[in-house]
């Protein structure tokens, strides 16, 4: 396996955040790695409890986690469209508006930095948000426990897998769950454990770009993306004479440190071809744009529109059958 070692990553990039050193970005699984790229593919299969998982899914699509009854996770995170709902924010009917761009659910345990923020690192911590903000489901953790305990269809379930309904146990439900998301298969995968064929000479070539433009220094591992945190605008400031909303300022609305405005968590791009808008605040509404913004400010080496072009076609080779995740 090459060298694609946090500080192999921090001796190649300066910029790199030093906290990337702390993060654990190997494989999630002991599958044998049939690649030597800075991206790997999407295990075939995760082995988690086929229970709780099914658990999970009842709970993912059912309106009973939310105040006025009217709200599922698929609100949001519709699986037909990606995994997100394609809004640049989400708003629920009669509520505000969220502050920043809802990313796919899809393949969301192979990331090991949770929101744009940055600020999870759990899937069973990241609930607290959609469960108890206002303009999500609105409610407390001890409300859903009431609620699950008095259901007939719900307690038995969470008796015979946990021996009772319990805050911990609800979290580990829908984690369960969450980690099931997984679209393996895409072409990209296929070339990876060789299948050379898969791809074709330009998303070959727009994969090549990809490492030896820089992007791979922040978009790689099973998700490419998804385990490091990042200055948005490395090389050149973004912000510059924008309006600055709270949303832009990252990581700094969790711990207030000067030297985390404007570092987000880089995204993942698997099916990021399906998931537009793009960014944050889901301010660029096509990959070709996205494309261009960051090798011009991550990287500071603009791309030719015929780069441009094979990075995107190699994007797309990231994109997996979603009919297989339910
Ligand atoms: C009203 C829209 C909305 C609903 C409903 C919603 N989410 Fe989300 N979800 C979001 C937004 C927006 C984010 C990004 C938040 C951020 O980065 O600050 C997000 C992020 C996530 C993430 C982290 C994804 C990542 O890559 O960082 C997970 C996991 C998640 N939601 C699960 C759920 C679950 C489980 C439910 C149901 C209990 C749910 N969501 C309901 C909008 C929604
Ligand atoms: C220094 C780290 C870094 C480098 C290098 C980098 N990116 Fe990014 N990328 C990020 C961060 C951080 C974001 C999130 C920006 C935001 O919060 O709005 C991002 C976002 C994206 C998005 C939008 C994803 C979405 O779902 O909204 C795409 C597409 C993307 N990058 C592609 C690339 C490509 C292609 C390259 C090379 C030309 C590249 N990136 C280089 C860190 C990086």
């Amino acid at each position: 396996m090459k060298p694609w070692l946090p500080l192999a990553i921090v001796g190649l990039w300066g910029c790199v955040d030093e906290r990337v050193a702390q993060l654990d970005v190997g494989p999630v699984e002991s599958e044998p790695l049939l690649s030597d790229e800075v991206i790997l593919p999407i295990p075939e299969t995760v082995p988690l409890d086929a229970r709780k998982v099914d658990l999970g899914r009842r709970l993912f699509r059912d309106p009973i986690l939310s105040r006025e009854r009217d709200t599922t996770c698929l609100n949001c995170h519709p699986f037909a469209a990606g995994g997100m709902d394609g809004a640049p924010r989400s708003q629920l009917p009669g509520r505000g508006k969220l502050g920043v761009n809802t990313p796919t659910i899809f393949n969301v345990g192979f990331s090991f930095k949770l929101h744009w923020s940055g600020r999870f690192d759990s899937l069973e911590a990241q609930l607290d948000v959609p469960i108890m903000s206002p303009n999500v489901m609105n409610m407390t953790f001890a409300e859903v426990v009431e609620r699950l305990t008095a259901s007939p269809e719900y307690a038995p379930t969470f008796n015979a897998i946990y021996g009772a309904v319990s805050e911990a146990n609800f979290r580990d439900a829908i984690a369960n769950y969450e980690r099931s998301l997984n679209t393996p298969g895409a072409r990209f995968d296929r070339f990876l454990r060789g299948q050379t064929n898969a791809i074709n000479d330009d998303e070959r070539r727009g994969f090549e770009l990809f490492k030896s433009h820089g992007c791979s220094s922040c978009h790689q591992g099973v998700n490419v993306g998804g385990n490091l945190l990042q200055r948005f605008g490395v090389l050149k400031d973004y912000f510059a004479g924008r309006t600055i909303e709270e949303a832009d300022l990252g990581l700094y609305t969790v711990t207030k440190l000067e030297s985390d405005k404007h570092v987000f968590r880089v995204p993942s791009l698997r099916n990021v071809a399906l998931t537009a808008p793009y960014f944050h605040n889901g301010s660029v509404q096509t990959l070709d744009e996205a494309v261009r913004i960051m090798a011009e400010y991550q990287l500071g080496r603009p791309l030719a529109a015929e780069q441009t072009r094979l990075i995107v076609a190699f994007l797309g080779t990231l994109t997996s059958d979603l009919e297989q995740v339910q």
